[in-house]
């Protein structure tokens, strides 16, 4: 395995682990309101330090390793869920660094102004993000 694909697949483990931790502390963040400003600022730290560079990094990877052979055919697919799934956790992104500028006043009624772009991130991040993995898989495996 090259260095190329192993720091592909690395950051890629980094990026669904912090994923999975943004779902618990957003859970914690349900209970009242001092939580979901505590949980607003957490995601924030766990975005700048985590998950943009992990989303970063396999972003920079993949096209570093791209070739002619990988943009026809079942790896287009992957491809394309892949970027599909970067484009949507972007929007959430925008979402937290939204709502973690009003967390910092403590003013929860603007701090739903990052409810929309948040559900909508959220609702195109999950399907492509599966969709990629999946297709990743069928090519470790196939
Ligand atoms: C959710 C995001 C992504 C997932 C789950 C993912 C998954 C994977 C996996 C599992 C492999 C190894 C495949 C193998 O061993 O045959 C791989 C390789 C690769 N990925 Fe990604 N990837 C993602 C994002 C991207 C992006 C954004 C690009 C390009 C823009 C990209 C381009 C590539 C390329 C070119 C390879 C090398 C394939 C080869 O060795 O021939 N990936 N990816």
């Amino acid at each position: 395995m090259n260095i190329l694909l192993t720091f592909h697949l690395l950051a890629l483990g980094i990026w669904i682990g912090v994923v999975a931790a943004e779902f618990v502390i957003e859970f914690d963040g349900m209970k009242d309101d001092d939580s979901l400003i505590k949980a607003s600022k957490l995601h924030y730290l766990t975005d700048i330090w985590i998950e943009i560079p992990a989303l970063l990094t396999v972003l920079i990877t993949g096209l570093l390793m791209i070739d002619e052979h990988h943009l026809e055919g079942p790896f287009l697919y992957k491809i394309v869920f892949s970027l599909l799934a970067i484009m949507f956790n972007l929007v959430c992104v925008y979402a937290v660094f939204l709502r973690r500028k009003y967390a910092l006043i403590s003013n929860i009624t603007k701090m739903a102004a990052s409810d929309l772009p948040m559900k909508l991130g959220g609702a195109g991040f999950i399907p492509s993000f599966v969709c990629a993995i999946g297709m990743g898989l069928y090519f470790v495996f196939q």
